[in-house]
């Protein structure tokens, strides 16, 4: 049985290897949450915001309070969800103080009418999201438990539920050395994620090398061309590696639950469930 399932990424880049163990370790972790959604019932949207959330706020990953800082020593965060079966995205970029913003995405996506907000705005709409009680805060800023850490790339998750239906997620804090106000692939819809009703993908990498192919995009494209999503997610990479140079790595499930990866980078951390709880597959997918 495939259905449902999570796969999961905890960002591709050059791991030193004593960080691998405790990358996948917390991806596990979040495939674990996001999968428990789905065994209580919970659909691809809510399994996503829950995986998600976990990585923001396990402070081991690049994403919420393990987030890289920019230049200025802030935390900027830029974060998507993508609901397969409406085409519906919610985003928010370069946004400061909280923690989880893949869930304020998804109020945007939810209860706005619009789909991508920044900066300062995107921080109302939080204070916003919580007055109206869509989420609960644990403490200020944060919707989540956490723990503090250490940082590597972008994360992200591709969740099919029982019914078929995809989501998609991407969360970072971006690229080392960015400067304030800088927004990378993880807030554009069609290059750190993009989900329709026939597969999902969501990208880590250099986001401005990203953006110029519209890579999770174009991965889909080819699983609807008729391409196997392994096969996809192999020529996805083969043609960012040609077109830019640069290293990525992505995750890739259709609708039936049929799954891919692959990256170019030393390293990442990828976890996928399928079907049940006790049927983890657990790796550091390499170049
Ligand atoms: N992929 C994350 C970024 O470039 O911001």
């Amino acid at each position: 049985m495939k259905l449902p399932m999570i796969i999961v990424h905890g960002g591709a880049g050059k791991w030193k290897d004593e960080r691998i163990p405790v990358g996948l370790e917390q991806v596990e972790k979040a495939a674990t949450a996001g999968f428990q959604v789905l065994d209580n019932g919970g659909s691809a949207l809510d399994a996503a915001e829950a995986c998600t959330v976990y990585m923001e706020s396990c402070g081991k990953l690049n994403a919420g309070l393990g987030a890289r800082a920019n230049i200025d020593g802030v935390k900027e965060l830029d974060a998507m969800i993508v609901d397969g079966s409406s085409l519906n995205f919610g985003s928010v970029a370069a946004i400061t103080g909280i923690r989880n913003p893949v869930s304020l995405a998804r109020y945007i996506m939810e209860k706005t009418g619009f789909s991508f907000f920044a900066g300062d705005n995107a921080k109302r709409l939080y204070e916003k999201m919580i007055a109206e009680g869509y989420r609960t805060e644990a403490e200020p800023g944060v919707v989540a438990q956490s723990s503090d850490g250490g940082a590597k790339d972008t994360v992200g998750c591709v969740v099919v539920d029982g019914q078929g239906r995809i989501a998609a997620t991407s969360s970072t804090g971006g690229i080392s050395k960015k400067i304030p106000g800088r927004v990378g692939d993880s807030a554009v819809m069609g290059s750190g994620a993009y989900a329709n009703d026939v597969c999902g993908a969501t990208a880590t990498g250099w986001g401005e090398h990203i953006m110029r192919v519209t890579l999770s995009r174009m991965i889909v494209l080819y699983v609807e061309e008729g391409l196997d999503v392994g096969l996809a997610a192999k020529r996805g990479m083969e043609m960012f590696e040609a077109k830019t140079g640069s290293e990525a790595g992505v995750v890739v499930a259709d609708a039936k639950g049929n799954y891919g990866f692959s990256t170019n980078a030393k390293a990442m951390p990828t976890v996928i469930i399928q079907g049940s709880i006790d049927n983890m597959t657990s790796f550091t997918c390499q170049e």
